[in-house]
């Protein structure tokens, strides 16, 4: 099976060092195609030319979140969910242009900056249904994971909001391309509460907790981490304009 990742993406300083992390990575891989979902009006280039130089196989969207979603520069991050449309833009583009029964395929939600072990890629590979595994450095714990008893997910460990229909993070699974097919309406959704948007999809395509594959030894082994990259400051380009007249060359791509 091909592993489809969809990815949303955003224009801010780190953009292009999260991309070229995660890019390496997805090098390593064989048989994947990377959607790439910009959270914007327009593609931009510099997210054009990066993907065209990877040698990877990608498709390049763009949707932006409405005004009323996006977060202000203020907003603490969990105020509002991030890369909602543009994770359904990348749903809905599989259902238009894959036919599972001519080339099977398995589907994961690669945030830009999370840390992926190649391990996790064998793991997910041949997911029947919807395939889960353990978290590192997610909910404020060391890992998030479901737990497994007899071959079968029991039960979860997650502090936060725990009765959640599937308490985990979108690192955490991935769904058999064939699913989206045989559920046209499954999607994320603007309108749930803090911590639902896996719970919301996975309800859609009418998944159990009984369906579920651990993979990675049972859930014994953490294979993906949430990791998060500290915002870069810049403060000393307003003091360089200040103090000698100008500050870094606009013409460099960073
Ligand atoms: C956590 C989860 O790991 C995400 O999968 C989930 O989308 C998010 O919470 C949420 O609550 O919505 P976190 O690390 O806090 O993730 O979020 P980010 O990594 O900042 O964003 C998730 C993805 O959306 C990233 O790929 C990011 O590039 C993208 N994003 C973020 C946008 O497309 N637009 C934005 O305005 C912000
Ligand atoms: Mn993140």
């Amino acid at each position: 099976p091909v592993i489809y990742l969809i990815t949303p993406t955003y224009t801010r300083l780190e953009q292009k060092a999260e991309l070229t992390r995660l890019s390496h990575t997805l090098m390593l891989v064989k048989n994947i195609h990377w959607i790439v979902i910009e959270d914007s009006e327009s593609q931009t280039d510099l997210v054009a030319r990066f993907l065209k130089q990877t040698g990877l196989n990608y498709t390049h969207l763009n949707v932006p979140t409405p005004a009323e979603f996006k977060l202000n520069m203020d907003d603490p991050n969990w105020l509002k969910p991030r890369g909602v449309l543009q994770r359904n833009a990348g749903l809905e583009w599989l259902r238009r242009n894959t036919s599972p029964r001519r080339q099977p395929g398995v589907v994961y939600f690669a945030d830009d900056d999370n840390t992926y072990s190649l391990k996790l890629f064998d793991e997910m590979r041949f997911t029947k249904k919807v395939s889960v595994w353990p978290v590192g450095l997610v909910g404020y714990l060391r890992y998030e994971k479901p737990i497994v008893q007899n071959g079968k997910v029991i039960a979860w460990f997650t502090y936060w909001k725990p009765n959640r229909p599937f308490p985990m993070d979108m690192a955490g699974f991935a769904i058999n391309l064939q699913l989206l097919h045989d559920h046209p309406e499954a999607a994320f959704t603007n309108s749930v509460q803090r911590g639902y948007q896996e719970s919301t999809l996975l309800s859609g395509l009418k998944i159990s907790q009984d369906d579920l594959e651990p993979k990675a030894n049972m859930c014994s082994e953490v294979l993906v981490w949430h990791t998060r990259t500290e915002k870069s400051k810049t403060r000393n380009e307003d003091n360089m304009i200040r103090k000698y007249g100008r500050g870094s060359d606009p013409r460099v791509e960073v």
